[in-house]
């Protein structure tokens, strides 16, 4: 597939993906998001074949992403609602489609990821950013929301950073992107490529289904709110306080002696 807005190559079993609008710095308009959203497809595809076991996104020039295209919703004042909707949607679905990608994901940050890129860097499994980068979610600076890349923002993120960050939206450090969990690991730009790399190793060398099964199982149970597993987990607690050694533990303890299991005793500091 040929894109005008994107480059790819693959190396091996790595799918190697440039967002390519440097002039912009990687602004995304409704054409980049028809291809990005395309190339997940393809992507998609070439993982559950087989020829692909990681990804590895990036940005050309100095930039990896400023996000949306200021000029194109600039635009869309002209648009009708359904208009407007069609193309919000359409973005939306870009960001879903990359986040649920059955192989990891890399994203490798340098200069900045503001608006729709921090949005881009939130649907990477994995973000290694150069130690200059700067984030945000700017979108109240410029009267707007960062409304589609809020769940996958708030999943990396939380709220409590949310509520700093999307009502203010202040530029931010890679070392605090770090702290907040946008990010993984910020390194010198020249060491960028090195650490990408290095994950790419780990992945390489780990189950292609045990990733995918674990790629699919944590948004399965974070996003349950408790009542989903209450259920589930006081199940899960009332079979261990019945079972012998959940009962031996918790005789152990009333009888201030050792379990069974630990082969020494409580008060005997060996
Ligand atoms: N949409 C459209 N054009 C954008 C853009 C965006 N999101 N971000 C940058 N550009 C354009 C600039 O208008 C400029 O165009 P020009 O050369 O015609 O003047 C060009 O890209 C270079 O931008 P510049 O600001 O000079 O580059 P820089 O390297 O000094 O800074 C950024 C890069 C990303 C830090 C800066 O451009 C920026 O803050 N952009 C806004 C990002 C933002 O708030 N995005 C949220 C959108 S919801």
């Amino acid at each position: 597939m040929s894109y005008t807005f994107l480059s790819t190559r693959r190396d091996g079993s790595v799918e190697r993906l440039m967002l390519n609008r440097p002039d912009v710095r990687n602004a995304f308009n409704e054409h980049v998001i028809a291809e990005l959203t395309a190339w997940a497809a393809a992507a998609r595809a070439a993982a559950a074949s087989g020829d692909v076991r990681a990804i590895v996104v990036a940005g050309a020039g100095k930039t990896f992403c400023a996000g949306a295209d200021v000029t194109w919703m600039a635009k869309t004042v002209r648009y009708t609602e359904e208009e407007n909707l069609r193309d919000a949607t359409a973005m939306s679905r870009m960001f879903a489609a990359i986040d649920a990608l059955p192989v990891p994901v890399i994203g490798r940050v340098q200069g900045a990821a503001l608006g729709g890129g921090a949005g881009l860097a939130a649907v990477c499994d994995i973000v290694v950013a150069d130690a200059d980068a700067l984030f945000g979610f700017t979108e109240t600076k410029l009267g707007i929301l960062p409304a589609v890349i809020s769940p996958f923002a708030l999943a990396k993120i939380g709220r409590s950073a949310a509520r700093e960050l999307f009502l203010t939206g202040a530029r931010f450090s890679a070392a605090r992107a770090k702290e907040i969990g946008l990010v993984h690991a910020v390194v010198p730009a020249a060491e960028l490529d090195a650490a990408v790399d290095g994950y790419v190793r780990e992945i390489l060398t780990a189950g292609p289904e045990a990733i995918a099964a674990a790629k699919a199982l944590i948004p399965a149970v974070w996003p349950r709110t408790v009542d989903d597993v209450t259920a589930m987990t006081a199940a899960a607690i009332a079979s261990r306080r019945v079972s012998a050694e959940g009962q031996e533990g918790l005789r152990a303890f009333l009888e201030k002696r050792a379990p069974a299991w630990s082969g020494r005793d409580k008060d005997t500091k060996a």
